[in-house]
């Protein structure tokens, strides 16, 4: 499958260049996909606009010791996002490595000849989120050390925020200035930009839905036919039973699920305070709209197979498949809508009508943000909302493969222990739905639906032998591909985190964790209970502080809490901010926090880990400058020697976070 041809794959870029005609790579170092969208996007774009002749690479597929011999003519562009506390994605990590070793025996200034990197000229863009400590050090670290190794940067190295939701426009602000920057380097000249497939898609009449060879689904080739194989991990997960599924709200309007996911014989492994990778399925009602609109309805078992137009084109996803299963297991297509994106489409809109508000759509940022981005349309309603009802045929189905991101798997961290269930990983999930705000309130009709905690609370449904849709009317086609696997299951791999309990059982622990922020708590305080009253080992002090709205409302696991006291005895403490109780005040852990300021104080300095879980954008923060100011009143510290103490706590591993925005 797959049509590309097998030729021995070299891991040199420059050889790799010259053998295909390219003069502009695109390296990408991507962890989640956005950075290797955008590597794609630049690619794209170069070549419509500009004539370059451009290919994207994924740093792991090339041998960085290479770069010395990369050529005057010729330009590398690379996309860097930066990986949790400031690390290099997993696939950047030996490039990050070797540029930074290597560039350390030269200076800023220095002998241009020496300088390994002398010819190259490269550009620059980092992804990062700015309510993180290190933001966007991977490009900045990147960018340095390639000038000190000589090479000459075009333009600025722009940088991305995805902490406020502005990755998109910072992306798009960044771009246009650099490729003037570029044009103007290699004099090149611009020209109408037209879409100009690499990707193939061919109809295949012979074949049909029900042969083992198509793809509905399988999340890859270890899953056609009745094969089901490891080695199980990020590129083949486990499809696993979901054995226990319930709901921990008391309240009607909210959901939150707790699931139990079976690791079976799979192999796969995990410890305490690691994360899950839930792989998803877009809904049926979502996969209906989109395929309407493109006129695709009638076909959608259609089997088509997708081929690359060029060697250096990788396919993002399993081929053959069928019209119907590629958007519904392998695009996003309820991710937020690119503005680039609808200027690209604007060419086979079906009306003039319809062309010039894509047009309008994608060069007016404001427009833009009202018509689309602020009601949470995804492409097909946007589509919808200017075509009035026609449909849009004439768009090549190769243009979404192309421009959707590829369905990503989401992370979830894990809320079981691995000493007492190793085999069984739990997690813990608020179902995400959010109503955007029209002139008359929120608006119910155009809902976002969170892709894969709206997906679980489905199969949760479903093993309670409730066949009805959610509140939210969407329903999933969850029996799996060619309804192979029976009962409720959900692909699935492991990750591992640093976010780990002192090794020394006696240290004491300090745990942030409101909302779903408590998942890995409840695995760290079931594990100490566990090693307190079966292991006979002595457990530190553990202190947790939870917040939610209300006790009888979204308590979490209220009734386990009291199990995990009777074992620890009086070593734990358990406190909770309530923040809607008091209809005259918030109460949020940071101000328990604060109020307990002299107890964790003491805790500390008997060398107490401390763990911050849960959102990242705003309590995480509140609870660092909380930790300050307690270093302040209980030490008398001005407030730089108190920060630097946080930051001397966390790198040493004394404070931990595991946080999301
Ligand atoms: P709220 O929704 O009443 O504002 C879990 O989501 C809990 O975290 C809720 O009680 C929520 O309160 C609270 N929360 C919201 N913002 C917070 C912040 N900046 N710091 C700490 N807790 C917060």
């Amino acid at each position: 499958a797959g049509g590309a041809k097998k030729a021995k794959r070299t891991r040199n870029i420059v050889e790799k260049m010259e053998q295909s005609d390219k003069n502009v790579v695109v390296f990408y170092g991507s962890q989640t996909g956005t950075a290797e969208d955008y590597a794609s996007r630049l690619a794209k774009e170069g070549h419509a606009r500009f004539g370059l002749k451009t290919m994207t690479a994924d740093l792991e597929d090339y041998d960085i010791e290479y770069l010395d011999t990369f050529p005057e003519e010729k330009l590398a562009i690379f996309v860097l996002a930066t990986y949790g506390e400031g690390e290099p994605t997993d696939n950047a990590v030996e490039f990050y490595n070797f540029v930074r070793d290597e560039s350390s025996a030269f200076s800023e200034g220095g002998s241009a000849d020496e300088k390994p990197l002398q010819k190259m000229k490269y550009v620059a863009f980092g992804l990062g989120n700015r309510t993180y400590e290190h933001y966007n050090a991977m490009v900045r670290q990147v960018d340095e050390a390639l000038t000190r190794l000589g090479a000459k940067r075009i333009g600025m190295a722009g940088e991305g925020d995805d902490g406020d939701g502005t990755m998109e426009e910072d992306f798009l602000g960044w771009k246009d200035g650099m490729w003037e920057a570029v044009a103007a380097e290699l004099g090149l000249e611009e020209h109408e930009a037209l879409y100009e497939p690499t990707l193939q898609v061919t109809e295949q009449p012979t074949l049909s839905v029900a042969d083992d060879t198509v793809y509905v689904g399988e999340p890859s080739k270890h899953h056609l036919g009745s094969k089901h194989v490891g080695p199980y991990n990020a590129h083949n997960p486990y499809v696993a039973a979901i054995t226990t599924s319930k709901e921990l709200f008391k309240t009607k309007d909210r959901n939150c699920l707790h699931m139990e996911i079976d690791l079976g014989e799979s192999g796969l492994k995990y410890t305490t305070g690691d994360h899950i990778a839930v792989w998803p399925t877009n809904a049926d009602q979502e996969v209906d709209r989109f395929l309407a609109v493109l006129g695709l309805t009638e076909r959608r078992h259609t089997v088509i197979s997708v081929t690359a137009l060029d060697s250096t084109t990788k396919i993002p996803l399993p081929s053959p498949s069928t019209y119907d299963a590629i958007p519904r297991y392998y695009l996003e297509i309820c991710a937020p809508v690119s503005r680039q994106f609808l200027s690209t489409l604007a060419q086979f809109a079906p009306t003039e009508q319809a062309k010039a508000a894509l047009v309008k759509l994608g060069s007016d940022k404001e427009y833009f943000k009202s018509r689309v981005a602020d009601r949470y349309c995804n492409i097909a309603q946007v589509m919808e909302m200017v075509a009035r009802g026609h449909t849009w045929a004439s768009v090549p189905f190769s243009l979404w493969i192309e421009n959707l991101v590829h369905l990503q798997p989401r992370f979830y961290s894990i809320s079981s222990s691995s000493l007492l269930s190793p085999r069984t990983i739990s997690i813990t999930a608020v179902v995400e739905r959010k109503a955007p705000m029209s002139v008359s309130g929120p608006d119910h009709e155009s809902m976002l639906h969170g892709v894969t905690t709206n997906y679980l609370l489905a199969l949760k449904r479903r093993q309670h032998g409730d066949e009805q849709p959610e509140l939210n009317g969407k329903t999933y086609a969850i029996t799996g591909p060619r309804n192979k696997y029976d009962g409720i299951h959900v692909p699935v791999h492991t990750r591992h985190s640093n976010f780990k309990l002192p090794m020394d059982t006696s240290k004491p622990v300090i745990m942030i964790g409101p909302g779903t922020g408590v998942a890995p708590f409840r695995g760290f305080v079931a594990e100490r209970a566990h090693q307190a009253s079966a292991l006979g080992k002595t457990v530190g002090k553990t202190v947790l502080f939870y917040g939610c709205r209300r006790r009888d409302e979204d308590f979490m696991y209220e009734d386990e809490w009291p199990e995990y006291q009777k074992a620890l005895g009086d070593s734990f403490e358990m406190i909770t901010a309530f923040s809607r109780e008091d209809a005259t005040k918030k109460t949020y852990v940071q101000h328990l926090l604060w109020e307990k300021a002299e107890e964790v104080d003491a805790l500390l300095k008997q060398g107490a880990y401390l763990y911050v879980c849960g959102d990242a954008a705003h309590m995480a923060r509140d609870v660092q400058a909380t930790l300050v100011r307690i270093f302040e009143k209980c030490r008398g510290l001005e407030t730089k020697k108190a920060e630097d103490l946080v930051k001397q706590m966390r790198n040493g591993a004394k404070y931990q976070e595991d946080v999301w925005s």
